[in-house]
């Protein structure tokens, strides 16, 4: 077929050049928003007088008609063509003929491209918040069911203080209400036109940009026309966000993968979402928990791939720039597959609080208690803490435990101790005593849950 942008050259390119210069095969899934933007378009220009209102109403109804075929089937996009903008646009022509060939004054698919892209990522946002804000509750749901469940805390993956199960999905769920709301500032960056910018310059037509930013829902227009068409600023901020956010579903899935070993057994994922071995049958893996970690790569690689083809690029438009979609939608659809997955697995996941209990029994996460014990007999931190790990040595030795230790042998450590040790190691008072804003007692932790839901 021959290209509608055939005059300088005949347009006959070869079939390997052809190919490798198409995006259709990944900008189709922009055809709603490339035609919602050429409705916008068609209207400025019959608002402004630079095409009559009767073009304007054929342009409008020809494009309405193109979307409602695409959506019913009765039209199929030609993956021959050399992308979304070109196929629309002689959808059009052809149905509409001359007409059809005015929609494209004073625009460019510099500024469409740009427009289409902010358009689509916009909606994909919105989309991913929703998916965020689904995990956030099941974790909310989780932590409150299990606000008061003792597990150890750990640092260097070695048993540390005693704190609640709850407690630490709190800790899930502040970040993921940090990447709520990083998603949400991103969306104000996108939220601006490029459209109006035309090839690079602007344009001699007496075009009215606010209007067309009105009628798609922007907030404002670019400034400047230059970086109106070279601007990917927007795909590489959300990319960055959702990064972040996979990295936290990574953490979290490490977590989950560590909590369902034999060597931890704190949680049983769901048989929904966990798989088989093919040949050892006491097996039950969380696949889906090491995917979500896994995919976190893929997603990092879908961040610097756009970086990287950004940061040579002169201004303004160049071919190089029709690679941010496929990273941008790989990173888009990964991190909402993941979301879904995630939220599942965690809704279905059960807790087992006794091993918890078991495991926070044993490793000496009392021994800053009996510091702070010793504290508040008048020893200064630094002493009461050599007090403390003596008698922890000492319980290595003998197979001992703070809880149970007879009174003498704590007062060969030190005199100022009496029976009021025991109350000072006694795991759930340990807890309870860390009453600190955002500490992991159990009113902190509900204080905390009560200002998190709120927030969603
Ligand atoms: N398919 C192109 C892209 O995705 C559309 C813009 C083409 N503009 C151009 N001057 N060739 O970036």
């Amino acid at each position: 077929m021959a290209k509608m942008w055939a005059g300088r050259t005949s347009g006959e390119t070869s079939a390997l050049a052809d190919d490798f210069n198409s995006s259709i095969r990944f900008d189709c899934r922009m055809a709603k928003q490339d035609i919602t933007g050429s409705m916008a378009h068609a209207a400025m220009l019959g608002a402004t007088g630079i095409l009559p209102q009767a073009d304007v109403e054929s342009l409008i109804d020809g494009l309405q008609g193109i979307l409602d075929d695409l959506e019913s089937g009765a039209l199929e996009i030609d993956m021959s063509c050399e992308d979304i903008h070109m196929f629309v646009e002689q959808v059009l022509t052809e149905r509409l003929g001359d007409v059809g060939k005015k929609l494209h004054t004073a625009r460019s698919r510099n500024d469409q491209v740009a427009l289409d892209l902010r358009l689509t990522l916009r909606e994909e946002i919105d989309e991913i918040s929703a998916k965020t804000k689904a995990l956030l509750a099941a974790v909310l749901d989780k932590a409150e069911a299990y606000k008061d469940a003792i597990v150890p805390g750990y640092t260097h993956l070695q048993r540390a203080q005693p704190i609640t199960f709850g407690h630490h999905l709190l800790a899930y769920a502040s970040m993921f209400l940090r990447d709520l709301d990083r998603l949400a500032d991103c969306k104000k960056r996108m939220n601006v036109s490029p459209i109006g910018s035309c090839a690079l310059a602007g344009t001699t037509f007496p075009t009215d940009r606010r209007f067309e930013a009105e009628q798609l829902g922007f907030d404002s227009v670019c400034l400047n026309s230059i970086d109106g068409v070279s601007d990917r600023d927007f795909a590489v901020e959300l990319m960055g966000a959702i990064a972040l956010l996979q990295m936290h579903m990574s953490r979290f899935a490490e977590e989950i993968i560590l909590w369902s070993s034999w060597e931890f057994k704190f949680v049983e994922l769901s048989d929904a979402f966990t798989t088989g071995s093919s040949i050892m049958p006491q097996k039950k893996n969380s696949d889906m928990a090491e995917l979500i970690r896994g995919k976190t790569g893929r997603v990092y690689g879908d961040l610097f791939s756009l970086l990287t083809v950004l940061k040579g690029l002169p201004l303004a438009y160049n071919k190089d720039m029709q690679e941010d979609k496929e990273s941008v939608f790989d990173a888009v659809d990964t991190v909402k597959m993941c979301l879904d997955v995630f939220a599942g697995m965690v809704e279905t996941m059960n807790v087992l609080t006794d091993n918890m209990k078991k495991a926070a029994q044993t490793g000496f996460i009392n021994a800053t208690d009996l510091a702070d014990y010793l504290v508040g007999k008048g020893l200064p931190f630094r002493s009461a803490y050599k007090v403390s790990g003596q008698v922890v040595a000492e319980c290595i030795k003998t197979g001992a435990v703070l809880e149970t230790l007879p009174l003498a042998t704590y007062q060969s450590f030190c005199d100022l101790i009496d029976e009021g040790v025991y109350d000072a190691v006694d795991l759930k008072n340990c807890v309870d005593r860390r009453n600190s804003e955002g500490g992991t007692s159990v009113s902190s932790v509900e204080a905390q849950l009560a200002l998190m839901k709120a927030m969603l």
